[in-house]
């Protein structure tokens, strides 16, 4: 299974920086085969990006992702995108139910669960987030908290359809929100957090369903500290916010992966 370097670029990146930043990474990494690399800019990029990957020549594809969708085929939903219109633009991934989506947005764990569906039908690869804030932290309750996102969100998948997931552990505390000298989970913290949802899976789904399935780490994942995080055992790749802006550091990350 390979590592999944995925960048959520957020609300980020103009058409041409979106462009130029894609023209600067395939050449960074170009040879790099060790780990399969997302982009999810945001909803206006994706079509400019998706003409640029296409004519890229390189033995590691860059593949394109969404930030969000929602879970209706199509109809009165003012401001929202569909799976078909991703699917269309050429995206292979999308991010559901991030923590800016739950916070912000007031998203809760039924209707990720029904964009996680509707995802599947469509063959979109969904990139599940589930995660504790502080205070579930503080208090002890993170991985009851994690355990009801990952009931809830997965409620209804099958044993087949989970190896299509990619879940992304991203503890809430450990989110940079722009500050790159924000602080990442430890990578013991990180790797007790996989190791829970692995653990999570395979009551789930049996243990090759589980093993089959990406655990992906997000929160304040950069080039410092990405070659420790991804050298453990139950973390099969990053969702990269911050440090995933900058080319530089995105192929930086994607080196430290060692297959
Ligand atoms: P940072 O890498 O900026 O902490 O963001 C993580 C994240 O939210 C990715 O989805």
């Amino acid at each position: 299974m390979k590592k999944l370097i995925a960048a959520n670029w957020k609300m980020n990146k103009t058409i041409k920086e979106s462009v130029s930043f894609v023209k600067e990474l395939n050449e960074l990494i170009k040879r790099e085969k060790n780990a399969e690399v997302v982009i999810c800019p945001p909803f206006t990029a994706l079509e400019a990006l998706s003409k640029e990957l296409k004519s890229q020549k390189s033995e590691n594809q860059i593949l394109l992702g969404a930030q969000n969708m929602h879970y209706e085929e199509n109809g009165a939903f003012t401001g929202e995108i569909s799976a078909a219109m991703l699917m269309e633009i050429g995206c292979e991934y999308v991010i559901l139910g991030h923590s800016e989506r739950r916070e912000i947005f007031c998203e809760h764990d039924a209707l990720i669960n029904r964009k996680v569906i509707t995802a599947l039908k469509h063959s979109l690869n969904p990139i599940l987030c589930v995660g504790e804030n502080l205070e579930q932290k503080k208090t002890g309750k993170a991985k009851e908290a994690i355990g009801n996102q990952l009931k809830n969100c997965l409620n209804g998948i099958s044993k087949n359809q989970i190896s299509k997931i990619s879940i992304a552990y991203e503890p809430v505390w450990a989110i940079s929100k722009g500050d790159p000298n924000h602080k990442a989970a430890t990578k013991e913290d990180a790797e007790n957090g996989h190791s829970f949802i692995r653990d999570f899976l395979i009551k789930m789904h049996g243990r090759d369903a589980a093993e089959s399935t990406r655990i992906i780490y997000g929160g304040s994942m950069k080039p410092e500290n990405a070659k420790e995080l991804l050298s453990m055992p139950n973390i099969n790749g990053g969702l990269v916010g911050n440090a995933s802006l900058s080319a530089k550091s995105f192929a930086e990350i994607i080196k430290s992966v060692i297959s």
